[in-house]
């Protein structure tokens, strides 16, 4: 039986510099999945945060003349900064350098030792710091990491050692018995055909450096930051420190991640759990990367974009819902400025925004702004029916496509009923039912049902415009927060009260000239 509580993750980011576009996609797709799953009904935690130790943060940190401590501190706002202007919703945010995080990573790792997974050896190999990660000769590019493009160091020290290859026949089992373990589907055969080729034993302590978590029986080593930072997914919810916490929302329902960091998640986290007799998360998704202008983002040149820099023109729901439509979520995507500026006019400013502007005018112009009473079964046409049946093919749309990670697919499904209602406005045409005093009540049907319309359209784009969403609920006189309703009691048509005072206002998202 699968638990109440959705509990979904971000990856944890390094601090060596502040957030550009890629972690805020990680970052704003999580947040698209936790607000439509309370909206369900669902229990949800929903964790982010960052990940602080290692040598990547720590040469930062010697490079500014700082501490790695003073640097982290100066830096870690700048993240949630960012968080809180693009409307995240997250439950909790963990940092690694926090007790509650270092406690139980010593215990997680005492207890591995003591069940005899560690062992001391020696290690010679190629480490990049970039990616915090030993590489093998056969994943270099002409001698460079493919994702720094710097060569990787050499590095020659005793290591702790974690039994990773004693769990690979363990691993195959869960990939090809659980085909939800990895998503998409290509990803977890990629996963399972490198198991399948075999695992070496993991190196996870370092004796070079010393910002790190310290090794329980041995403190002149540090324990690999990887394997520190894993761990935050279990810290935060009580592992180690609050075992009824811990067993109410552990195992996660998904950990999101980018394809680079999908083998960490996907063969060492959950060796690390077995290891321990822990529950395993029900999914690892990798997204794709996203580019832009088809080059990897870099800040030494133009594509270096902050998303401060998308914020003004675009708002934190244009933003949102950019990234989210444009790029087919699991597949590589890309930015540009001018993709996004259609984008954003075309299901935005036109599709939405005018359907909003017009309903709630025409609302106003014609019947005072007072929704109107709503109509008796006899009074609807196959007009309305064909209206009703596109919205709740769209919400099923969206729940099917939610459920398989699709995100994308869920907003085009949101928007077939957008484009659904404007086709009823231009066929129904208030403004013809208004010249005629004979078919008053016909007009009211007409913008009873387009206010119903803005109403649930409110509820199902709450969870990627928040923000327009709530603006919209607030104009159609609906009370409190969308944001605390559900499609259980909220999804369903006829729910507009009649008598309720409507509110125009300016455009929801102005065009973007
Ligand atoms: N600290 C590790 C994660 C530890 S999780 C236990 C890490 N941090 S990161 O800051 O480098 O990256 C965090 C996330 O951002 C990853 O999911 C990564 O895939 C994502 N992205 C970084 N650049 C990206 C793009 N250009 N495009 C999309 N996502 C990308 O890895």
């Amino acid at each position: 039986m699968s638990k109440d509580t959705f509990y979904l993750t971000t990856p944890i980011y390094y601090v060596n510099d502040v957030p550009h576009l890629g972690h805020a996609y990680t970052t704003v797709a999580c947040d698209f999945i936790a607000r439509w799953r309370r909206m369900q009904g669902r229990p949800v935690h929903f964790l982010t945060g960052t990940d602080e130790h290692g040598e990547k943060v720590a040469r930062t940190a010697a490079a500014k003349g700082l501490t790695p401590e003073e640097w982290t501190d100066e830096i870690v706002p700048r993240w949630t900064e960012l968080w809180a202007a693009l409307d995240i919703s997250n439950d909790d945010f963990i940092r690694t350098t926090e007790p509650r995080h270092e406690g139980p990573v010593q215990q997680f790792m005492t207890a591995l030792h003591q069940r005899d997974q560690i062992y001391l050896g020696s290690y010679e190999g190629l480490y990049c710091v970039g990616c915090e990660a030993f590489k093998q000769p056969d994943e270099l590019v002409d001698g460079n990491c493919p994702l720094h493009g710097v060569p990787p160091e050499v590095v020659e020290e005793d290591n702790y050692f974690f039994r990773l290859s004693d769990y690979r026949q363990r691993l195959i089992d869960l990939y090809e018995s659980n085909p939800r373990f990895v998503m998409p589907e290509a990803r977890r055969r990629e996963v399972l055909g490198k198991v399948r080729t075999g695992l070496d034993d993991l190196s996870i302590s370092r004796v070079s450096f010393d910002w790190g978590v310290p090794v329980p029986w041995d403190s002149k080593h540090v324990i690999y930051v990887w394997v520190d930072a894993l761990q935050n997914y279990i810290t935060a919810v009580g592992y180690g420190s609050d075992e009824e916490r811990f067993a109410r929302l552990w195992p996660a329902s998904v950990h999101m991640v980018g394809k680079d960091i999908l083998w960490f998640h996907s063969v060492i986290w959950p060796a690390m759990l077995m290891a321990l007799d822990l529950p395993l998360p029900e999914t690892v998704f990798a997204h794709g990367f996203l580019q832009v202008g088809g080059e990897k983002m870099s800040k030494s040149k133009l594509t270096g974009i902050s998303p401060h820099d998308l914020l003004p023109t675009f708002s934190s729901d244009g933003y949102r819902y950019f990234f989210v439509r444009e790029v087919s979520f699991g597949q590589d995507g890309s930015f540009s400025w001018e993709a996004m500026a259609e984008r954003y006019n075309s299901d935005l400013a036109n599709d939405f925004g005018n359907l909003v502007s017009r309903s709630l005018s025409m609302i106003a112009r014609y019947l005072g702004g007072v929704v109107p009473a709503p109509p008796e079964p006899s009074e609807l046409t196959e007009v309305e029916h064909g209206l009703m049946e596109k919205q709740r093919a769209a919400l099923a749309g969206m729940v099917e496509a939610i459920d398989e990670y699709l995100l994308h697919e869920a907003l085009r499904s949101c928007w077939s009923f957008v484009r659904g209602a404007n086709a009823y406005v231009e066929a129904v045409t208030p403004w013809g039912l208004a010249k005629d005093e004979s078919r008053r009540r016909r007009l009211e049907v007409v913008l009873y049902q387009l206010a119903d319309s803005l109403r649930l359209l409110a509820v199902m784009v709450a969870p990627i415009a928040p923000q327009a969403a709530q603006e919209l609920w607030r104009r159609l006189g609906e009370q409190g927060s969308v944001h605390d309703r559900t499609h259980s009691e909220d999804a369903r048509w006829g729910l507009s009260a009649e008598g309720t005072q409507i509110i125009s206002g300016p455009p929801l998202f102005p065009r973007i000239v």
